[in-house]
């Protein structure tokens, strides 16, 4: 049966702020049924994730687009892939049932059509409300997951000499990884970890696609196979992934942007003074409750009341303000800072970067997890003082969270913990019905959401 499927999509590349008569609405449609042995799945999308790093897939160029496999260019009247949760309405894999309930790389749009069911994961349990999902406890594409599976379908398609040319360069790029996992310790069962999530889709590939288009993985990279086979004949291992696909129901969580950029890249001590911007965002406040947690002092800065009340009020920060109404940021952060920050976790770039810097303690360490105030004004650049940087050995580190997928089960483990103990609270902002998406990506350049920010495409 064919259905109408209205998706978003780009008008124009985006340029500066992005404002909702950039995106639009378009009619496509979908048939709700699946080839049989194609192991595809075919969802109809509940909760859809709207994030800032899309402004970046959505300009003509940045250098984001070639930094990294899923943050690609977006094309006018193309459909935007983004993280969501769903229901199956038709499944050719044996993996997903119709009613199944399921997380994954879906898209702004009302139907998604994932082939081979890649990176869809169900979600068995009704612990959280299933919003958290897509938030707090958002699904994470790692960057190795999805290179290594784009590299097996470039192969797949290319022929000839572009052929060879696709199978050296994905050589190249997998073969380090086979020295690189030798002595790692596999997770397997109950959790995954950074070992799982690069041996796991080798295993969908070796196991599924044995020889392809003339090409065995097996034949080029025998030394990651034999570990995959090895992997697989782990008892915690076969338990639970009696087929590699079953690796789905395993893969990830996020928020772990939050915890992986607090603790690893920040590296804490208790007592510490933390400063995070963006503070009420689906990353900052997050920040911000682990930190308080872990025993720290923290201020976060917003841009308006309703958002500094609510980290003061309800999250717990020791201090909060708004910055829209400092005129001279360095001088307000020696105010809430009188002793210095020792780290600062910035997800806004720019001048406050700046400010911040200026007033950080010796060894202080600043997470760049993000620079939305530069995203949409390319022309705004500003540099911290570099003798600062030098004279009080500051360290200042961008970070992505997929780079961390080894802290990957104590992230799940900690925030549910936090969770099911009422210590931390999740921050979401819904708005209602497909239509709404150009606003609410929108309204995250102005600041109009507080907490993650998700639209509800259809009922729960
Ligand atoms: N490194 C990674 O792996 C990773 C992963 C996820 C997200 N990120 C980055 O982390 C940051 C936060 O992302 P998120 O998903 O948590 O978004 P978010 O904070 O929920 O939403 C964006 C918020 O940023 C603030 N903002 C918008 N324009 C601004 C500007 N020009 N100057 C200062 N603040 C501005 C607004 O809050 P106010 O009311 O406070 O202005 C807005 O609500 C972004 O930079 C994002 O790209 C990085």
């Amino acid at each position: 049966m064919e259905v109408e499927n209205r998706f978003i999509t780009i008008k124009e590349y985006v340029q500066g702020s992005p404002s909702e008569s950039d995106l639009e609405v378009r009619n496509g449609s979908v048939v709700l049924k699946v080839v049989e042995g194609s192991n595809d799945v075919v969802v109809k999308n509940i909760y859809v994730s709207i994030d800032p790093y899309q402004i970046n897939r959505m300009k003509k160029l940045s250098s984001s687009q070639s930094a990294i496999n899923f943050a690609t260019r977006l094309l006018p009247g193309q459909g935007i892939d983004a993280y969501g949760i769903g229901k199956v309405v038709a499944s050719a894999n044996p993996d997903f049932e119709k009613d199944d309930i399921v997380v994954g790389l879906l898209g702004w749009e009302e139907y998604s059509v994932v082939r081979s069911a890649f990176f869809l994961r169900k979600i068995d349990s009704t612990e959280f409300p299933l919003s958290y999902h897509a938030g707090l406890l958002e699904l994470y594409v790692t960057v190795f997951y999805t290179h290594i599976i784009e590299c097996r379908s470039q192969i797949w398609k290319s022929k000839g000499e572009a052929q060879e040319a696709v199978k050296k360069e994905s050589i190249d790029s997998l073969k380090p990884l086979e020295g690189e996992l030798e002595d790692k310790p596999f997770y397997g069962g109950k959790s995954l970890g950074y070992v799982d999530v690069v041996l796991v889709p080798f295993a969908c590939w070796f196991y599924t696609y044995e020889t392809d288009n003339n090409f065995s993985i097996e034949n080029e990279c025998p030394k990651l196979i034999a570990l995959v086979k090895r992997y697989m004949q782990k008892e915690s291992v076969s338990k639970v992934l009696p087929n590699p696909h079953k690796v789905y129901d395993f893969v990830g969580l996020s928020g772990l942007t939050a915890y992986a950029g607090f603790y690893n890249v920040c590296k804490p001590k208790k007592g510490e003074k933390v400063f995070v911007s963006a503070a009420s965002g689906s990353v900052g406040n997050v920040v911000g409750q682990l930190a308080k947690l872990f025993g720290c002092y923290v201020v976060g800065c917003a841009g308006s009341k309703k958002k500094v009340d609510l980290l003061k009020d309800k999250l717990g920060f020791d201090d909060a303000f708004n910055y829209k109404e400092e005129s001279d940021l360095k001088s307000t952060l020696k105010r809430y800072f009188p002793e210095g920050i020792d780290i600062y976790f910035d997800n806004v770039g720019a001048e406050m970067q700046e400010a911040a810097v200026a007033n950080m303690n010796a060894f202080g360490r600043v997470a760049v997890c993000g620079v939305i105030s530069e995203y949409t004004d390319q022309a705004k650049r500003f540099a911290p003082d570099m003798l600062d940087v030098v004279y009080k050995r500051i360290t200042i580190q961008g970070f992505l969270a997929a780079d961390y997928m080894h802290v990957f089960p104590d992230f799940i483990s900690t925030t549910s913990d936090h969770l099911r103990q009422g210590q931390m609270h999740a921050l979401e902002d819904i708005s209602e019905g497909l239509e709404s998406i150009p606003s609410a990506f929108a309204g995250l350049f102005r600041g109009d959401n507080v907490g993650k920010k998700l639209v509800r495409v259809s009922e729960d």
